[in-house]
């Protein structure tokens, strides 16, 4: 039995103190999990950007709980049969919770993100700072871990007017570090800070005791973030500054499908062993005898 990354352990991990950087990743699927797994991730969030990167949204706002609670179940299963390294431990699983699924009460609040535990995480994401404080302590009163998302929250980007990096200014940095403090006193375990400067970031990863986990947010965050699909180069019709591609599976998957194709087209697949084949006897019952195999 594999040991579990939990939520407090890695809510004790700042890199003051001497901790190794923490690795997050998105992933919506069960392969991706695998992949996520036996690359040695720390984190796998359900991010609620599988509106964008998988399901074709402009935005994170079209999908809701059953959404989320669907792909966090594949990805649970994912978990369930990976094959890593057996010391390795298991990545822990962070839903989001969607848009309007934390805005009404604290009562909807809860029954969502049970809804997202029940599917197979460990703990839920949700964004924004201390207006959002009684949901996150209904939510951790019912003892369900909570990781915060302050900064570029793409759930506001009507509010925000686009998808734009925040905390520019003094008094918009004063605000994020108050409410980085206030989340971390009700008892998040951890924070991902996204489309902040990077002093901002600093800023804040020394306010709290908990981990920062970066996206956009520069290099001094207690670990990083990024989206599978950017990180694999899936994605490639935008590349955010903040974006390494790691790879082009996007090329690579074009360049593979463009050979089945033209060997679908040209008859070269698939060839005999490529095929199941009657017993011969079947074969000369059924009047096939010298029949030439398939691909001969
Ligand atoms: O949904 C998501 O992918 C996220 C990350 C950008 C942190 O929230």
């Amino acid at each position: 039995m594999r040991t579990q990354l939990t939520a407090p352990a890695i809510g004790a991990r700042k890199v003051r103190d001497g901790s190794e950087p923490l690795v997050m990743v998105t992933a919506y699927d069960a392969p991706a999990a695998r992949m996520a797994d036996e690359a040695g991730v720390d984190l796998i969030l359900v991010g609620d950007s599988v509106a964008m990167v998988v399901l074709g949204y402009d935005d994170t706002l079209q999908v809701t709980v059953d959404d989320l609670a669907h792909h966090t179940g594949a990805v649970a299963r994912g978990l369930a049969t990976s094959a890593p390294d057996r010391s390795a431990k298991k990545p822990l699983i962070v839903a989001d919770l969607p848009w309007m699924s934390y805005h009404t009460t604290p009562v909807d609040s809860v029954q969502n993100a049970a809804q997202l535990i029940r599917a197979g995480a460990q703990a839920v994401k949700l964004e924004g700072g201390r207006k959002r404080l009684p949901m996150i302590e209904a939510i951790l009163d019912a003892e369900i871990p909570v990781m915060g998302h302050l900064g570029l929250t793409p759930q506001s980007v009507h509010a925000m007017g686009g998808f734009k990096v925040q905390g520019r200014e003094h008094r918009a940095a004063l605000e994020l570090v108050a409410d980085a403090k206030a989340l971390a006193a009700a008892g998040c375990f951890a924070l991902v800070l996204e489309g902040v400067p990077d002093e901002v970031a600093r800023m804040i990863t020394d306010a709290v005791d908990v981990p920062t986990i970066g996206i956009g947010a520069g290099p001094r965050c207690d670990g990083q973030v990024l989206v599978y699909h950017d990180v694999l180069g899936i994605e490639d019709r935008i590349l955010p500054k903040f974006v390494r591609r790691y790879a082009d599976l996007k090329g690579a998957g074009v360049t593979a499908l463009t050979a089945f194709a033209d060997d679908v087209r040209s008859g070269a697949f698939p060839v005999s062993e490529e095929s199941y084949h009657l017993a011969t006897d079947v074969a000369e019952t059924l009047g096939l005898y010298g029949m030439a195999p398939i691909g001969v």
